[in-house]
Order: structure tokens, then C-alpha cells, then sequence
């Protein structure tokens, strides 16, 4: 098991490391905002740009992204989205490995970002020359990494998931008999290897977000809502999920929620999600899944602070300016888009009924 330490700690005067920090816009009075949306429409029509957001930034964003003919998504649909765009620009309202994903799918396009130091923990733990020496020392097996990594993790990657498709892949390459090595997720990892039996090596890195879930807590709160189904991101700690009604993605979560004859829902994912959830369900109660324990001293809010990086303001600066642009070398990103396509085939032909890799011209299964 390799064990990567974690460079990041919020912005907490109660943390001894404060090594990240999270540069959240202020929030616009009515009449600013107001004008925010007007020039931010005006901006991407004039740009030939498509807004492309994150389940998990401003509500603000997400409204105007669905408005405006973009998308707002899971991270496996923006990428898929992302690269079917016609326009010659792609703003992308999450963090940083959703606006390199973007990039190497689309190196001919402009790939924008409100602000490029929006990143993600499981990212940050996980450098590129550590992970890469890592597999060094683990040769003959798969190497799988999860989409929130960089493009240099990517690029020495066999196959890259997302949580909606990480069960998939690794039953596949599990039942062709491979062994893999994961990164950088310990959680999601666990969930997977639980789930498919496959023989594999985690990179032990987490969301701060998921992570701060707590089961004893959850637990507690089913017995008060016991008609409440529990949804779950696989992000978070095993004894979570194992309270879960339902394990998944984001864009799952909003499925099951949409799909269940419930009125009610216990929610473990960050809180940005309650703003699509309400919207798509409005006569149902979202509650959200509990932080910290009675009488904790320090309580997660259960929102991304890299995420909440995300604002109007921010939107019409990198479309205005030209600011924000996602820059990847060009033989890094081919390399990198390798796993990520080959990630995109395979569900695109799960999907169709296909078999997997059959659409997958010049690249395959790996
Ligand atoms: P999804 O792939 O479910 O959108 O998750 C991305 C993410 O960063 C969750 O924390
Ligand atoms: Fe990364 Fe967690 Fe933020 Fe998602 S919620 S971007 S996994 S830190």
C-alpha cells in the first residue's frame, strides 16, 4: 500500500497546517448579479463559447449553464459533452482535472476556467513523479485512475474512470483476468475491490469533502427517518456506504432520487448537489447527511472548497480577458487522452449494447 500524504488543510484558524485555501467569490447583491448574468450570456454568445458545470459549483452557474444550451453534469458528461461541442470555446465551471480533461479531448478548442487554482484533493495527493514511480515498482499490472487526477498521473495510466463507471471497467478487467493498480481514491478503491473482487493495489488518497461523513451520525439519522433512502458517493468512508440505499456518481444520486416512489432522502455528497436535486424534485425533502458528531468543535459545511471556487464574476473574466486558459503539452495530453478515451468507448459502447473497445478505433482495450 503506498501512503500519500495530504498537502492540504482548509482555511481553518483551528488547523495547525494551512497549506491550501480556498479564493471564494464574494457573493453579488441582487442587482449585480442581475448584470453578471446578462454580460456572462452576452459573453459566451459573442465567444461562440459553451458553459459546461459541475454539479457541485454555484447554483448561479449551473441555472445559467442550462439556460445558455451548455450542461450541467457528472464528470464523466462533461467530458463526453465537452468533446462533441462544435464552438471554438468551452468554459468550464469545476476544477482543474475537468478543464485538462476538457483540453485533451479538445486541444484544438479554447478551454477556459474561473479560476485555474481550483483544484481537489484527490489530485493534490497524488504527484505526478510519485504516482509515476509507484507504478515503477508494481510492474504487470492495469493501471486505473480515477478522472480527478492530473494529466500527468493520467498519462501513465492504462485506463481512466470515473465513480459512475470505476464498478464497470474494473469487473471487466477483473474477469479478463488482470490485476490493477489504483489511484488515487482509497475509498472509492475499497468500494470497487468489495464490489468486484478484483486483486488490487490502492493509493491511499480522499476527498476532504466525503471523507467527513460520518456513520455513527448517519446511523442516528436513519433511525429518525427510517423511510428515508440513504444515497451515497463512493468518496465516502466504507462505513457509510455500507448504510447506503444507493452508491453512485452524482448524476446517479439525481437518478435515484427522480426514480424513487420516496419523498425522502438522506444525502452523503457535497452540498452543491441539493440545488439539482430540489430543482428536479420539488416535491421532495433532501436531507443532508450529518459531518460531525454531537457537540463536535469543528464541523464540515460538505461543500468542495475548490469548487466553491466557481462565480459569475469568474466566468465573465476568463471569457472578457482571455483568462483561465488550460495550457497541456501537446505529447503529454496525446498520452493522457489515451485512458480517458478508452474510458469513454467503453461506456459509450455499454450503452449502445455493444461490446466493449468495438468502438474503440486505434485504441482498444488495453
Ligand atoms: P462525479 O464523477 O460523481 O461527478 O464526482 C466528481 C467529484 O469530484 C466528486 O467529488
Ligand atoms: Fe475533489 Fe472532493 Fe472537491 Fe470532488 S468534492 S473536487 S473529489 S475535493
Amino acid at each position: 500500500m503506498a501512503v500519500a500524504t495530504f498537502p492540504v488543510a482548509f482555511d481553518n484558524p483551528a488547523c495547525t497546517t494551512r497549506e491550501a485555501w480556498a479564493r471564494v467569490p464574494q457573493e453579488p447583491d441582487p442587482k449585480r448579479r442581475a448584470e453578471l448574468l446578462d454580460a456572462c450570456r452576452e459573453q459566451l454568445r459573442a465567444a461562440d463559447a459553451t458553459l459546461v458545470a459541475h454539479y457541485y459549483v454555484h447554483p448561479d452557474l449551473q441555472d445559467l449553464a442550462q439556460a445558455s444550451g451548455g450542461l450541467v453534469a457528472d464528470s464523466l458528461e462533461m467530458a463526453r459533452f465537452g468533446a462533441r461541442q462544435p464552438g471554438s470555446t468551452l468554459v468550464v465551471a469545476g476544477v482543474r482535472f475537468m478543464g485538462e480533461t476538457a483540453k485533451m479531448l479538445s486541444m484544438d478548442k479554447r478551454v477556459l476556467m474561473p479560476d485555474l487554482d481550483a483544484n481537489c484533493s484527490l489530485d493534490l495527493g497524488c504527484p505526478g513523479d510519485a504516482f509515476s514511480a509507484w507504478c515503477d515498482a508494481h510492474p504487470g499490472r492495469t493501471v486505473v485512475v480515477y478522472a480527478n487526477t492530473s494529466a500527468a498521473v493520467k498519462a501513465r495510466a492504462d485506463w481512466v474512470v470515473t465513480s459512475s463507471c470505476a464498478l464497470d471497467i474494473v469487473a471487466h478487467l477483473h474477469a479478463r483476468g488482470d490485476k490493477v493498480l489504483w489511484a488515487p481514491d482509497r475509498h472509492l478503491g475499497d468500494y470497487v475491490q468489495r464490489n468486484t473482487g478484483a486483486d488490487m493495489l490502492a493509493w491511499q488518497g480522499a476527498c476532504i469533502v466525503h471523507d467527513e461523513f460520518k456513520a455513527l451520525e448517519l446511523a442516528l439519522l436513519k433511525e429518525q427517518h427510517p423511510d428515508a433512502p440513504v444515497l451515497v458517493h463512493p468518496e465516502s468512508p466504507p462505513a457509510v456506504i455500507a448504510l447506503a440505499d444507493v452508491v453512485g456518481s452524482t448524476a446517479q444520486i439525481l437518478r435515484a432520487a427522480r426514480d424513487s416512489a420516496a419523498t425522502r432522502f438522506i444525502v452523503a455528497t457535497d452540498a452543491g448537489m441539493f440545488h439539482a436535486l430540489q430543482q428536479q424534485n420539488p416535491g421532495k425533502t433532501f436531507i443532508a447527511a450529518p459531518t460531525a458528531g454531537n457537540g463536535a468543535t469543528c464541523k464540515s459545511c460538505a461543500h468542495c472548497p475548490w469548487m466553491a471556487m466557481n462565480g459569475l464574476e469568474g466566468v465573465l473574466r476568463c471569457l472578457r480577458d482571455g483568462t483561465g486558459a488550460i495550457e497541456l503539452d501537446p505529447a503529454l495530453a496525446a498520452r493522457a487522452r489515451v485512458p480517458v478515451q478508452r474510458m469513454l468507448d467503453f461506456t459509450a459502447a455499454r450503452r449502445g449494447g455493444a461490446a466493449p473497445g468495438a468502438l474503440v478505433p486505434g485504441i482498444g482495450a488495453a
